[in-house]
């Protein structure tokens, strides 16, 4: 045995300089590459950022240690950025292209979208601008309609809140009810349907937003990162690709229906017409397994980010009374007692606004998002190559002390200057910026103030007698979410539905 171990011995030192090698080459891709953690090879610096359950979190904490801008080695190196300089290079200045693509975890996209189709995922390419600017028209194309989107989302609005009646006055979970409505507001736009009719719609909702939480769960960073932890988590990567196969399914037998329904010479009912009528026309750069891929990120983007959003907004409201009060005095001024709130009101309204934009900056559901180099470049004085792969921590500059003064208080009036109106921080970005800005941010702000308004103005929430404070930590998700909670509602005297 010991005859053995001698002679294998040099060929198991040898395999071990030249895995080092190998690792430290990848590491460190070019001299004057951002400083972090070394790591060791095979698990990388995976055991730096599994102290804490959230990303963002591990994120702040390093950058204390090695500056706004480090890296880490993940399955590949990946530059983390912190505070709003280095932040803001990245997405906004001249630089902004050089940091336009996208490259998720490559066993997540291999799982899910090999082809990185669609709007979210894709590289920085002409195909997915073309998809994009398409996407952004047709949207904006029903905006302009009759009743555009103030009226579509007005209809669900009073739906919303003559569900919110029947549940007065016992405690209750109002999750599956506000993120029916968000997912409501958007059905009809994108698919033609219609959320409260259609079970299997609703199905693919609930999968989709279980599917958010799936993925923050530390057996898919594992899965993604580490590499000889695949074979024990094949189970979990099963169970996501089952789900997603389930997922693309419904979408496929919808687009299925459209095709045998749609008629081009007619007005499209929906997007997906719309994307029918431009496949016909552009059947190179626009077609079914790239018109899934859009559905999904528009299905997907706007339903877990926007109804988490408005989640975190009813928990701020039970947990500061005094807030929720004086939002609803301010809508009673402005809107009064014989109609809801409309967009109309939200240049008159600056606490409300204020609140919603605090809430926003506390909640940061979309609390790190990636980026990926599309060129050799340099970042705060670093060198970057193309292809490294970018983290923005959002959530830590939403939290920067140097940037908010106490940056956890819940303070809607850090919004509003001496003559109380509302003053729009540069520093906030959860919508993204440049040219991968989020493409729903303004059917986000008009749905968030039409959701929140019209239930602060017709109903006051509180927490149950005897439920203790719920916690504001964020439940860690591919969006972050807040924790279960109950609330009581009681209809104001003046209650129009
Ligand atoms: C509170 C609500 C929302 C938040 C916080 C949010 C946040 C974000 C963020 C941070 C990004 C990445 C931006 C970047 O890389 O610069 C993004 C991208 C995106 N969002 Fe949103 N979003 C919200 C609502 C929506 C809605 C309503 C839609 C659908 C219309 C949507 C669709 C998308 C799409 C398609 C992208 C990918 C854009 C691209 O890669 O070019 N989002 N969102």
């Amino acid at each position: 045995m010991d005859d053995v171990l001698q002679f294998l011995l040099p060929f198991i030192l040898v395999l071990i300089g030249i895995l080092t090698l190998q690792y430290y080459k990848q590491r460190w891709p070019v001299s004057n590459f951002p400083p972090g953690p070394t790591g060791v090879p095979i698990i990388g610096t995976l055991l730096s950022i599994t102290s804490d359950k959230h990303l963002h979190r591990t994120a702040s904490k390093l950058s204390q240690r090695y500056g706004n801008v480090y890296s880490l080695m993940l399955d590949t190196p990946v530059v983390i950025v912190n505070g709003f300089d280095a932040i803001n290079e990245v997405l906004q200045s001249n630089k902004g292209l050089d940091f336009a693509s996208r490259r998720e975890p490559r066993y997540m996209i291999q799982l899910f979208n090999p082809k990185k189709l669609g709007l979210f995922s894709a590289d920085f390419s002409a195909t997915w601008q073309h998809q994009k600017r398409f996407a952004l028209s047709a949207l904006r194309g029903f905006g302009f309609r009759k009743s555009g989107f103030e009226g579509i989302f007005t209809e669900r609005v009073q739906a919303l809140l003559k569900n919110l009646k029947d549940l007065a006055e016992a405690p209750q979970d109002l999750s599956a009810l506000l993120t029916g409505t968000v997912a409501s507001c958007m059905s009809n736009t994108i698919l033609g349907c219609q959320y409260d009719d259609d079970e299997e719609f609703q199905l693919f909702i609930r999968r989709v937003l279980k599917g958010s939480l799936k993925l923050g769960k530390i057996q898919m960073l594992l899965y993604n990162f580490v590499p000889f932890s695949r074979p024990f988590l094949k189970r979990t990567a099963q169970d996501l690709k089952d789900d997603w196969v389930l997922l693309s399914s419904f979408l496929t037998s919808r687009i299925a229906e459209h095709q045998t329904t749609f008629r081009s010479e007619e007005e499209p009912r929906d997007f997906v017409d719309c994307y029918l009528a431009k496949m016909a026309e552009e059947p190179d750069i626009f077609n079914l397994e790239e018109l899934t891929f859009v559905l999904l990120d528009l299905l997907f983007g706007s339903t877990d980010t926007t109804s988490n959003t408005l989640r975190f907004a009813l928990l701020y409201m039970v947990i500061n009374t005094d807030v929720q009060e004086h939002v609803h005095q301010e809508l009673m001024e402005v809107v009064g007692t014989s109609r809801l709130p409309c967009m109309e009101d939200r240049d008159k309204t600056p606490y409300t606004v204020a609140t919603l934009l605090e809430i926003l900056r506390l909640s940061s559901v979309a609390s790190t998002f990636p980026r990926c180099a599309t060129t050799d470049t340099t970042l705060a004085g670093y060198s970057i190559p193309k292809g490294t792969n970018v983290l923005i921590n959002i959530m830590g500059l939403s939290h920067d002390p140097e940037l908010w003064p106490d940056p956890e208080r819940f303070h809607p009036t850090r919004h509003l200057n001496d003559k109380g109106e509302v003053v729009k921080s540069p520093y906030l970005l959860h919508f993204g910026a440049g040219r991968r800005v989020c493409m729903g941010e303004s059917l986000a702000k008009m749905e968030l103030f039409l959701c929140f308004s019209s239930m602060m103005h017709q109903f006051k929430f509180e927490l149950p007698p005897d439920a203790e404070t719920p916690s504001l930590e964020p439940v860690p998700a591919f969006n972050l979410a807040p924790v279960p909670y109950q609330v009581i509602l009681k209809a104001y005297d003046h209650s129009l539905i």
